[in-house]
């Protein structure tokens, strides 16, 4: 028997503060006419102090899980999608896997840039279609401010904060996800960049002072990249899943660019009604923006049971790709399950490991032979 990927459940996380173009054009030499104009961006989100790639990442895994009405403890994989990871290691998945108490969970992150949640689909889906796994949280969280020059107006007036998740199952139903296309191009990797902190620039002294722990952008050579690829990615994966244009029902872009989301429009001779836009609001939140414009289509009745959707993305990498689906929704039949609870719960499990650790540490000594 076929077993099937389907998207059961979804949730966003955004930070509460509002970073306006007119802000941002007290920072650096910009104004709010020339972003909007070249951009499409009129505002975005900035993570508070507390909340991190990690916190954003837990709030909208839990609210998928609801959505889905699974229980944390069922889920065989997590796989976080992000550009600005907690830290280098360990990963931002294991720290999602222990908020969240998914206690059966493998967990990794995965690092595609803004193409990042369309390979973790991806990845989900052929788990599971393989049979071995049978639920898999996928998750797009970014904290780029973090990581973003506030002092370059190249790339400053672009980037911005949160998360969104799904939760993919499997099942026998035909449907979900159908096809997807990944592509990469390296020769291109200088374009869009933060080259510091690696093994080929680690942290010193010099490397911060030239700004190597930061975004480098060249903005130009990502749009003409940008423009290239989105259509004929999204050709493609029509191809593979065997859908017509007039099949079509929403194709939900990665959201960088208003202008490059146009051309990709105009290049696959569709009307931009046809394309979910949501940037004016959260500007470019990289692997997070296809996953929190899918919750908010969803919220505008622009993507219903049955619908067929695309998601098309582009970024560093250089990395490209498209997934198309046919939208299932939450299954049905099950009884609630309480993950807030759960994750309180979660919380103070964590908190008696993380204390078993110490004492056992205390008893058993540096050698752990007593
Ligand atoms: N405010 C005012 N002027 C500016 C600003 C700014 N914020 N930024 C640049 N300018 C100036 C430039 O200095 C330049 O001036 P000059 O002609 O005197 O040299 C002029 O505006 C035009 O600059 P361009 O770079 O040609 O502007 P362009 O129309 O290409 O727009 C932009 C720049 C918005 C960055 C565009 O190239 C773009 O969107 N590129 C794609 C970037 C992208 O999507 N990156 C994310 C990829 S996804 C990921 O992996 C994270």
């Amino acid at each position: 028997m076929a077993v099937y990927a389907h998207i059961t459940g979804w949730g966003m996380s955004i930070p509460e503060k509002i970073l306006t173009n007119h802000d941002i054009s007290q920072i650096v030499d910009t104004n709010d006419e020339w972003i909007r104009t070249r951009t499409g961006i009129e505002q975005r989100r900035i993570a508070s102090n507390t909340q991190t790639t990690a916190s954003l990442a837990t709030e909208a895994a839990l609210k998928a899980l609801r959505m889905a009405n699974l229980h944390p403890s069922k889920v065989d994989l997590i796989i976080v999608s992000t550009s600005s990871p907690e830290h280098i290691f360990p990963a931002t998945a294991c720290i999602v896997q222990d908020q969240i108490g998914a206690v059966n969970a493998g967990a990794f992150d995965l690092s595609a840039a803004c193409t990042g949640f369309i390979y973790a689909l991806n990845m989900a889906a052929q788990a599971i279609r393989s049979g071995s796994l049978q639920n898999v949280l996928v998750i797009g969280s970014e904290t780029l401010s973090r990581i973003v020059n506030w002092e370059d107006r190249n790339t400053c007036i672009l980037f911005g904060d949160g998360a969104g998740a799904f939760v993919i199952q499997a099942s026998e139903r035909p449907g979900g996800i159908l096809s997807a296309v990944m592509r990469s191009d390296g020769s291109g990797g200088e374009l869009l960049t933060l080259p510091g902190g690696g093994s080929k620039y680690p942290t010193t002294r010099e490397s911060i002072t030239n700004g190597m722990h930061y975004i480098h952008m060249n903005g130009r050579e990502v749009f003409r990249f940008a423009t290239r690829v989105m259509a004929q990615a999204t050709e493609e994966v029509m191809e593979s899943s065997h859908l017509r244009k007039e099949e079509i029902d929403l194709i939900i872009p990665h959201q960088a660019n208003y202008r490059i989301i146009e051309s990709a429009a105009r290049n696959l001779k569709l009307p931009l009604n046809k394309f979910m836009i949501n940037l004016s609001k959260y500007g470019n939140t990289s692997t997070a923006s296809i996953p929190v414009a899918t919750c908010e289509a969803i919220q505008e009745g622009r993507l219903k049971e049955g619908d067929n959707v695309i998601f098309v993305g582009f970024g560093a990498g250089l990395t490209w790709g498209s997934l198309a689906v046919n939208w299932t929704g939450p299954f049905e039949t099950k009884p609630e399950v309480h993950v807030w609870n759960y994750s309180n719960w979660a919380r103070t499990r964590s908190f008696v490991r993380r204390l078993r650790r110490r004492i056992e540490g205390m008893i058993w000594g540096r050698n752990g032979d007593g």
